[in-house]
């Protein structure tokens, strides 16, 4: 099994997918490794993907996904479960919005890996700034209702429920001696060790969750307290992932499965929180068209894609 030119160069999202390829004897051309685009054969059958993304994933579907206010339309009227949501119209209804709900989570239309996003405004002064944030990303704001609970990822390949992963956000625990700021570093350099480990930044953003957690990065943190670095669970900004998938509510996964549906996606990342993991009463926060297949060890994710793609073994 020869490696194809590239492969050095492709992300783990990417030889995840060429490894199983090549375990099946198809054909594996990489066209760009910096986006992940694959040419695969069969030797009868040719498809191109950009890594979960395929040719089978319709134009609209994946705008549906893309655009968070689209997402939310296709999603209410198939009857899913969401949080509240409001589009910001820069007038007195979104202060309606912010006091009916207390707290609310502001979002660009579109965006991803948390860019622009606020989690936890609970005043007016707050609400206009995480909508100027917002902005930068997008013209259109939606602010929704902040739901507790844990980020669940749902993964659904062809109708059915790959797996499940619960994405936290990155913490750090006091140990009475270490300023919050080694605590962090020592975690980044243990991420760097780390194949696919992504460290936290410890940029204006870690800098304001720190200070609404009154505490900053010179502090020496008690024993035993935990301090979170980021707000949202995103994997790209250091949050962590455990596979659940053996744990997760028959709802979860119906309301996974649903949403796929409704979007018409063969491959799609549902993102929900649950108030627990194994419980039910969970609202969908995203769709993600192309979720990353390498978060769910040891569930067979490439295998699933490569069955859709080019039928069972
Ligand atoms: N309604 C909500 N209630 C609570 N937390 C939310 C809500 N919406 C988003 N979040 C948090 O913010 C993170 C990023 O929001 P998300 O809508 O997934 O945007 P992105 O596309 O940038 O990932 C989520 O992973 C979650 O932790
Ligand atoms: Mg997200």
């Amino acid at each position: 099994m020869t490696r194809p030119t590239g492969y050095d160069r492709c992300n783990r999202y990417t030889t995840i997918i060429v490894d199983e390829a090549l375990r099946r004897g198809l054909d594996v051309e990489v066209l760009d490794p910096e986006l992940g685009e694959l040419r695969i054969g069969d030797g009868m059958r040719e498809e191109v993907v950009i890594q979960s993304l395929s040719q089978r994933l319709p134009a609209v579907s994946y705008f549906r996904c893309e655009h968070k206010v689209a997402s939310r339309r296709v999603l209410s009227a198939a009857g899913l479960p969401l949080p509240a949501g409001h589009v910001i119209a820069d007038d007195a209804t979104d202060e309606t919005f912010l006091r009916q709900h207390g707290t609310v989570v502001v979002k660009p239309a579109r965006g991803e890996g948390g860019e622009g996003v606020t989690v936890g405004v609970a005043d007016v002064a707050g609400l206009h700034e995480a909508v100027e944030v917002a902005r930068r990303h997008h013209e259109t704001v939606l602010a929704e209702e902040m739901v507790e609970g844990e980020d669940l990822r749902v993964l659904v390949i062809d109708g059915s429920v790959v797996a499940a992963s619960v994405r936290r956000p990155p913490v750090v625990v006091g140990d009475g001696t270490r300023t919050l700021g080694h605590l962090a570093e020592a975690l980044n350099a243990e991420r760097r060790e780390r194949e696919g480990g992504i460290e936290v930044p410890l940029d204006d953003r870690t800098l304001d969750v720190l200070a609404g957690q009154g505490t900053s990065l010179d502090d020496v943190l008690d024993d035993g307290r935990r301090v979170v670095l980021r707000r949202t669970a995103n994997v790209h900004t250091g949050g962590t992932i455990t596979d659940v998938t053996d744990r997760l509510h028959p709802s979860s996964v119906e309301t996974a499965c649903r949403a796929a549906r409704a979007v018409g996606a063969p491959v799609l990342g549902v993102d929900l929180i649950v108030p627990d993991v194994d419980g039910d009463g969970g609202v969908i926060i995203e769709v993600n068209p192309m979720p990353g297949l390498a978060n769910h060890e040891p569930q067979p994710t490439a295998q699933r894609y490569l069955d859709m793609l080019f039928g069972a073994e």
